[in-house]
């Protein structure tokens, strides 16, 4: 049995490896009549695609989408839609270069996942990491561009907001600013520090750890289905299978466990328009694992790339000690480029179950309830 598929009624089956002729995934369940075009997808996965600057993997990937199937012209706009059926889309690998890796094919990278996979289905594909490859996480990227498209008013924003030591000024946070420096940091001035840092990082052959913000906005109250399927644990796992990710946090998270119950707890007051207002947001827009229409705020930690100059101990495939040194192409903060793949795991999670709160209550109660006979 495997698992290569993600979500209930929006899920997507992801394919390929990283130096395999492509990658690509089917998406099944998406709603049939949502405006979808190459372009929508293309837009998310030039964010995450790699050799964009000098803080990034060099390998020349163009990340170029093909639909194959599950669109149609729309008679009544001319435009492209979903039909509803199974959405395959496909991504060519053009710049694998596996003899970077005929060195160290029988060592096993400290860090990296050859030596579980080889424990676990005897062989493993060395090149470039082969399905433990963050190549893979290209095609959630493309499915979340479709998720994104699912749920109504749906924003879905990231942010570096830590690299190794170093954290963010929060009061100096723009999200305008993401898209203007190459780590995806809201922060302008501390952007600037991460140059310099990350390339002395580079420079001695190192790597370096980061931790990612994301954030929802738009999300209706009632999505989360308590108690196996809970919001915050359904986010948590998305968050957490992404590669390299080592630790998530919803809302206050790690931070919760120094505070008291009157700076935790969101207090709640009628709005002026007659709706209830929290606050605050320390619980990350989501309470007894149903969203309460706040904002869904997460953070995941990403640990630091294992493929580095730095010689390492390790052992090879036939039981010696040995060294291994990582050559080849690699990201110095993984990190950075996990920022659209956060943010995409986070909308395929809220779009699965979107989906999932309307099969089962339909459009919802109705608020504020009356006293019986009122
Ligand atoms: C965007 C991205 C790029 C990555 N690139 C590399 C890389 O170049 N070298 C490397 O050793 N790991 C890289 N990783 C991490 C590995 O894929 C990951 O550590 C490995 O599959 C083992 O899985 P685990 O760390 O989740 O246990 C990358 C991760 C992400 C999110």
């Amino acid at each position: 049995m495997s698992f290569n598929t993600f979500g209930h009624l929006f899920r997507f089956t992801s394919f390929g490896e990283s130096h395999g002729p492509a990658i690509g995934c089917v998406v099944d369940g998406c709603p049939p009549r949502i405006p979808l075009e190459t372009v929508d997808i293309q837009r998310e996965l030039d964010r995450r695609r790699p050799g964009q600057s000098r803080f990034t993997t060099q390998r020349q990937e163009p990340d170029a989408v093909k639909i194959l199937s599950g669109v149609f012209t729309d008679e009544a706009t001319g435009k492209q839609v979903t039909t509803g059926t199974p959405i395959m889309l496909q991504i060519e690998n053009v710049d694998q270069r596996s003899k970077d890796y005929s060195e160290i094919k029988d060592k096993y990278r400290p860090g990296h996942a050859g030596y579980t996979y080889d424990i676990k289905y005897g062989i493993t594909d060395y090149r470039g990491g082969g399905r433990a490859s963050a190549r893979e996480t290209a095609s959630r990227v493309a499915a979340g561009a479709i998720a994104r498209k699912v749920v109504p008013g749906l924003i879905v924003r990231g942010a570096l907001v830590q690299m190794g030591p170093h954290k963010i000024d929060r009061t100096r946070w723009d999200w305008n600013e993401v898209g203007n420096n190459p780590f995806f940091c809201p922060d302008a001035k501390q952007a600037k520090f991460f140059e310099g840092y990350l390339d002395g990082v580079r420079k001695s052959g190192s790597s370096i750890g980061a931790v990612i913000e994301v954030v929802a906005e738009g999300v209706p109250a009632g999505l989360g289905a308590p108690v196996y399927a809970k919001l915050d644990a359904e986010i948590a796992s998305a968050l957490m299978g992404i590669n390299a990710v080592k630790g998530v946090e919803i809302g206050d998270g790690f931070a919760t466990a120094e505070m008291g119950g009157e700076d935790n707890a969101d207090e709640m007051r009628m709005g002026n328009d007659g709706k209830p207002l929290f606050l605050s947001n320390h619980a990350g827009g989501i309470l007894g694992g149903i969203s309460s229409g706040q904002p869904i705020i997460a953070r995941f930690a990403v640990k630091p790339t294992s493929s580095i100059l730095t010689p390492r101990k390790t052992v090879d495939r036939t039981g010696n000690d040995t060294e291994i040194v990582t050559k080849g192409r690699h990201d110095p903060c993984v990190g950075i480029r996990a920022v659209p793949i956060g943010e995409a795991m986070l909308a395929c999670v809220l779009a699965d179950h979107y989906l999932m709160h309307r099969g089962q209550v339909g459009e919802g109660t109705a608020w504020p309830f009356k006293k019986s006979g009122a």
